[in-house]
């Protein structure tokens, strides 16, 4: 449906006063108790009240000559021309009725380094592209390292299947990464580099924040991640692209990612409501600028609590009905500041019982894996290492 103009939406109008009113659009599912967020996509108490007024009083057209002109929505890239554009290398031809991911290492042929602002991630065929992650690949290494692949040390609790992988049904169980006496596993501590850009259902491209830039070395890699979406119909072919935005200089600082996740999760058939967490205590300094909670159909909430060095204790986001069909990412107003020593524990819940709509399959065990029927307890995170205070300043305090 289109709400752009006043004929296609006047027979929404009971739908559209109902999704206001009961926060179902748009689309947004941080606990307004806890944080403030730039990107924060709920209206206001008024606009909502005109929107109710409006359709209380017979959803009227109005005056044609006060009507603002719709909005233009770019064909291709919605940041405008890229700096420099690298697709996957070939016209992919996607298998027919079949959930695929596919891994598309590509060279970027860059003799110097790049920082860069922004990048975007166009699919090439969005009826079979249902999401990206765009991973860089520095030049020594032969896989990114956020690709399960590339953690020798986790191989021996996978299994592959094609090109999927998921953690073996008997490999050891630890719901609580954050327990004291908790098994030393490979990554339950820590955490990995995350990707560059991410293309994910009603995700903006990725517009690093002023100051802040990412660098992508000379003689890199980009490694394309796509799933395709089981598409009926003809036979398609793809070709994503990711157009990357060059920064004016070297950055005030560096922005990157975190991966934070669970890989040892185990969910008991028809449970309702397992707890699963993942902890990190910080090494260095740090400034927090985004969260993007990442589970699938079974996942029901995430918080993210941070425990100070004083011991106080700060919830800097929860999101209590997590929906797997919105991948937000929520974006704080004012990085958070995090002083070495401070712990940050993610919680998550999951909902594996027949009550779940969106269960495919409660009478199942569920453990990680690719696949959307199996799940992930994932978090990625944008950070800022604070740089030290110069001398200077720091003699001063
Ligand atoms: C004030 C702004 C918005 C209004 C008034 C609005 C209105 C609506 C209405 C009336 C429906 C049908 C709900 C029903 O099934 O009863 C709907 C569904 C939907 N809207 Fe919105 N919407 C808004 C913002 C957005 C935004 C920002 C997005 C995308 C980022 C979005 C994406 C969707 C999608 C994908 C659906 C279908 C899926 C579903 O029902 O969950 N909407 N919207």
């Amino acid at each position: 449906m289109s709400l752009l103009d006043y004929k296609s939406a006047r027979p929404w109008a009971k739908a559209i006063r109902a999704a206001v009113i009961n926060g179902k659009m748009p689309p947004w599912f941080a606990d307004p108790k806890h944080g403030q967020f730039s990107n924060d996509a709920r209206l206001s108490a008024m606009q909502i009240e005109t929107i109710k007024a409006w359709v209380d009083g017979g959803a009227p057209a109005g005056d044609a000559r006060e009507m603002p002109a719709p909005p233009v929505f770019a064909e291709g890239w919605r940041m405008g021309k890229p700096d420099m554009v690298i697709d996957i290398g070939e016209d992919f031809k996607i298998t027919q009725g079949q959930d695929a991911y596919e891994h598309f290492t590509v060279a970027t042929n860059f003799t110097e380094g790049k920082w860069i602002r922004a990048a975007e991630i166009l699919p090439g065929n969005r009826q079979v592209v249902h999401h990206v992650h765009v991973i860089l690949v520095q030049d020594a290494a032969a896989m990114a390292p956020s690709s399960l692949e590339a953690m020798p040390e986790l191989s021996k609790f996978l299994i592959h299947e094609g090109k999927l992988s998921r953690i073996r049904m008997d490999a050891p169980v630890v719901n609580d990464a954050c327990a004291a006496g908790a098994p030393k596993l490979p990554n339950l501590t820590g955490f990995q580099e995350g990707a560059l850009a991410s293309f994910l259902p009603g995700r903006p491209p990725d517009i690093f924040p002023a100051g802040t830039a990412k660098w992508i070395p000379p003689g890199a890699k980009l490694e394309f991640v796509i799933h395709y979406a089981n598409t009926p119909g003809e036979r398609q072919t793809d070709r994503t692209s990711v157009g990357l935005y060059l920064a004016p200089g070297p950055p005030e600082q560096v922005l990157r990612r975190m991966d934070l996740r669970n890989f040892f999760m185990r969910i008991p058939a028809n449970e309702p409501n397992q707890e699963v967490k993942r902890c990190l205590t910080f090494e260095k300094d740090t400034l927090l600028l985004s969260f993007t909670p990442h589970m699938h159909y079974r996942g029901k909430d995430m918080t993210y609590e941070l425990i100070r060095p004083n011991g106080k204790r700060e919830i800097l986001l929860a999101v209590p009905r997590y929906d797997f069909n919105w991948q937000l990412v929520y974006r704080l107003m004012q990085p958070a500041r995090v002083e070495k020593g401070s712990t940050l524990i993610v919680t998550a819940h999951f909902d594996n019982s027949p009550n779940n709509a969106a269960n495919p399959d409660p009478g199942k065990v569920i453990r990680w894996g690719d696949k959307t029927e199996e799940e992930m307890m994932t978090s990625w995170i944008e950070y800022l290492e604070v740089k030290p205070a110069p001398p200077a300043e720091a003699a001063r305090r």
